[in-house]
């Protein structure tokens, strides 16, 4: 019996998918299809598949061709198969010619011609019209979104709204973005011209801005943090949903497919039932930064708070029973290092977020068979190990990862406003309204620790 394997994302299955597998079942006796995971796409940058795992291994099941449906989620993984499975011949389209020659020394490689004019990639193009995007605030982020945004497809940034028109930065960024349309007064006339907006402005406008943007029919995505109060991120989610729009906090973690990837691995059971989970971030601000002179909305916590509560939510939830913080202030009030313990009925967890202060800006999570070590900066998650009693048993995990993150919660926003969003796993309204609430709470902790501090000096 000669066995072939052929491998694809088969994403909006068509006919050239349909040609490949009939010719590569006509090749031998048995076929076997390998599907991409969800993961393994994202992880090799592939991250506009727009139908889930099971859509498209169902799809291949109909055509009849398959004998056999594998998934395949690791690079290196077609070697394994190959072997594991006996199989004589590897075949896969001609646009890949010359690519899997290394699988010479294991089976035949067959290179099939592949169906002209059409692909996924084409389809998924044809199917949607691009979304509008509108950036708010023209600052450190929104560069850095537009050259990100490119590797989304669907994703098309026409404009840009910032009222403090006469900053420095403003006029640096409209000479590296000419062709966008520029708003200076009128929000409400940026909107129009818009289907989403990004919003990327101090801290304290964030909610204003969705809040109106909501109220116009536009989707959000909103730099972290979403507002500053537990009803008013509510308050912003109940309006998303009311009018059916879209509302994403940027928490750029959450997004990342290696932080995904770690937090299946702690959830798996592999360190055992989960105790502790230590999350730093720490980053030196100028001091003349924003950061460290805006007593009232900037500091330490505000600013990468958030973060590191996006692991300490998805592993130990939201049903905490105590809760405290101890901030180092600078003399105008900023928060320049915080330490922030949070304790469960059987677990508990702590954080420290700096930016006056460097720490080795860690992720810990430890467990009652062993502990996960993500180095700084797991928030993008480009390395992390598995570490048990046995010093000498490590297990390191390197899930690739792309530019500088953007580009994963741009593609989540874009798949969800078309329609393709997978339950939003990633960052759930009900983890930022809590993430709203233990906001608040160091609000009111860091007013009565600054009460004696005149703001205005
Ligand atoms: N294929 C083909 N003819 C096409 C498109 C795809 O023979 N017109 C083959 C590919 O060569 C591959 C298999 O179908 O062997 C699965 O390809 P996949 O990457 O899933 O499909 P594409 O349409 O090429 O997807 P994309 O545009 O996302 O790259």
């Amino acid at each position: 019996m000669t066995k072939v394997i052929t491998y694809g994302t088969f994403d909006l299955f068509h006919q050239g998918h349909y040609n490949l597998l009939k010719h590569a079942k006509a090749l031998g006796d048995y076929l076997i299809v390998g599907v991409t995971s969800e993961h393994f796409d994202e992880n090799r940058g592939k991250i506009n598949v727009l139908e889930d795992v099971l859509t498209r291994v169902q799809h291949v099941r109909d055509t009849g061709f398959a004998d056999q449906i594998i998934i395949e989620d690791h690079e290196g993984q077609k070697i394994e198969d190959i072997q594991r499975y006996g199989v004589d011949i590897f075949t896969v389209g001609s646009d890949w010619v010359g690519t899997f020659d290394y699988l010479n020394q294991y089976c035949k490689v067959v290179y099939l011609p592949r169906t002209p004019d059409i692909s996924s990639t084409a389809i998924r193009s044809n199917m949607f019209q691009p979304v509008r995007i509108g950036i708010v605030g023209t600052g450190r982020m929104a560069p850095r979104f537009i050259s990100e945004a490119k590797y989304v497809s669907g994703a098309q940034i026409i404009a840009a709204y910032n009222p403090v028109n006469d900053a420095e930065s403003f006029s640096e960024f409209r000479t590296h973005f000419p062709s966008l349309i520029y708003e200076t007064e009128n929000y409400e006339h940026f909107l129009e011209l818009i289907d989403a907006v990004y919003i990327a402005s101090p801290n304290e406008t964030h909610y204003n801005y969705a809040q109106k943007a909501l109220l116009q029919g536009k989707h959000v995505l909103s730099e972290k943090p979403l507002a500053f109060t537990k009803r008013e991120t509510q308050e912003l989610y109940d309006l998303a949903e009311t009018k059916n729009l879209v509302l994403l906090e940027a928490v750029k973690a959450a997004y990342c497919p290696g932080f995904q990837e770690l937090i299946n691995v702690a959830e798996s059971g592999r360190i055992g039932e989960i105790k502790d989970i230590e999350a730093d971030f720490t980053r030196l601000a100028a001091e003349n930064s924003r950061e460290r002179t805006d007593a009232e909305y900037g500091g330490a916590f505000y600013e990468f708070g958030p973060s590191v509560l996006v692991p300490i939510i998805k592993l130990l939830g939201t049903n905490y029973k105590d809760i405290s913080f101890h901030s180092i202030f600078d003399t105008s009030g900023v928060d320049e290092y915080d330490k922030m313990d949070i304790y469960y009925d059987n677990a508990m967890a702590s954080a420290r977020t700096g930016v006056a202060v460097k720490t080795e800006g860690q992720l810990v999570i430890s467990g009652t068979k062993g502990y996960i070590l993500a180095q700084s900066p797991w928030w993008l998650t480009k390395h992390f190990e598995v570490r048990y009693e046995d010093s000498e048993k490590i297990e390191s995990y390197d899930p690739p990862f792309r530019g500088d993150g953007l580009r994963y919660e741009i593609s989540e926003f874009i798949r969800k406003i078309i329609g393709f969003s997978r339950n939003g796993y990633k960052l759930t309204a009900e983890e930022s309204i809590f993430m709203a609430e233990i906001i608040e709470k160091y609000t009111e902790y860091k007013n009565k620790q600054t009460s004696g501090i005149d703001h205005l000096n």
